[in-house]
């Protein structure tokens, strides 16, 4: 299999810098040299910055590939699943290329983005940065621990990364899906800690999943912990961290996964909810106000795009 890019399955960091951009007109030839230099980039302030952590990921829009890779297209790729029920909404918002840089440290992050606009240049437009941090224990800003139930260890690879007998020409690859969730952390904090505890299906301080015959079919781990038909559990690998300054906060919400389909199984699942109209009640204080589709793909291609 080809080599993935690390910042896929690494671990969770301290700081994230999450940067969209659009691609300007008749630039692809000037952008694929840039984008086939960046993992070395990553490589090169990893080494001189070794403590940081540092790990990044670059990934290509579902709208842009064809343009920008007119020889061929991972075989799932599509663009991002919007939907809407009642006030619940995931829109779908623009985005060519995006650039993921996590490390322990913010100083290191900003180096580091720095680096990528300037490699890129008057090709793109930045249209969207969003710094992001830990938060505790690694809590959302609701205050509930987030990322408990990831993938582990190896498994991660699994869930994250495009099999030879996927996709033989996108092995190593992986199907990214962001949305910007905005909270409204005034009217969750009027929420008793019981009532926030039964959206999310587990408590709050110690982070203890509820019985399964206790949780509301309303609640967030309810509505996203799914079963295929055969019984295998839907899984995607969540790389996702808190942004906010004294105006707004919510998550950046980040999925990778061997396949584009476990992700919008769930976002359904929370916004259209089941038969009976159980849909997530975390949508009551939360909004996503962006959502793009992108492919990360394999170290091997990023490298074969300077050819
Ligand atoms: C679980 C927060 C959006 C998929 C969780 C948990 C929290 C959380 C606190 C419980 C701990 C854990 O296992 O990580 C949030 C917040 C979101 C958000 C604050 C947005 C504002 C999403 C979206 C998806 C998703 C959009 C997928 C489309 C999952 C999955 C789990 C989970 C698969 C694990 C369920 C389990 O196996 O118990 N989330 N989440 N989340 N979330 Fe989210």
């Amino acid at each position: 299999m080809a080599r993935e890019q690390f910042g896929i399955c690494a671990e969770p960091n301290l700081h994230g810098t999450y940067l969209i951009f659009n691609a300007m007109d008749d630039k692809n030839a000037f952008i694929r040299q840039a984008l086939s230099r960046i993992p070395t980039m990553f490589e090169h302030y990893a080494d001189q910055f070794s403590e940081a952590n540092l790990n990044g990921v670059v990934a290509i829009g579902a709208n842009f590939w064809d343009e920008f890779c007119p020889d061929g297209r991972p075989k799932l790729l599509a663009p991002f699943p919007m939907m809407q029920s009642d006030d619940r909404i995931a829109p779908a918002t623009s985005g060519d290329l995006y650039i993921e840089v996590r490390s322990d440290r913010a100083d290191v992050n900003h180096i580091v983005s720095s680096k990528v606009v300037e490699l890129l240049g008057d090709s793109v437009e930045l249209i969207e940065q969003t710094r992001a941090f830990r938060y505790l224990d690694g809590r959302d800003l609701t205050g509930f621990v987030d990322g408990t139930e990831n993938p582990q260890g190896r498994h991660r690879r699994e869930v994250a990364l495009v099999k030879e007998a996927d996709d033989a020409d996108f092995s190593g690859g992986s199907y990214l899906h962001i949305q910007r969730y905005r909270h409204n952390l005034k009217l969750w904090s009027m929420l008793k800690e019981k009532a926030q505890e039964d959206i999310f299906g587990r408590t709050k301080l110690e982070n203890v999943e509820y019985a399964s015959q206790d949780k509301p079919l309303t609640a967030h781990t309810k509505r996203t912990a799914l079963k295929d038909d055969d019984g295998n559990s839907i899984e995607i690998l969540r790389q996702s961290m808190p942004y906010g300054d004294m105006k707004m906060q919510g998550l950046f919400f980040v999925s990778y996964g061997r396949s584009p389909e476990p992700f919008t199984i769930m976002l359904k699942s929370m916004i259209q909810g089941d038969s009976e109209g159980h849909f997530d009640h975390m949508l009551k204080y939360t909004e996503a106000q962006t959502g793009v589709a992108f492919f990360a793909p394999s170290l091997n291609f990023l490298a074969s795009l300077a050819d």
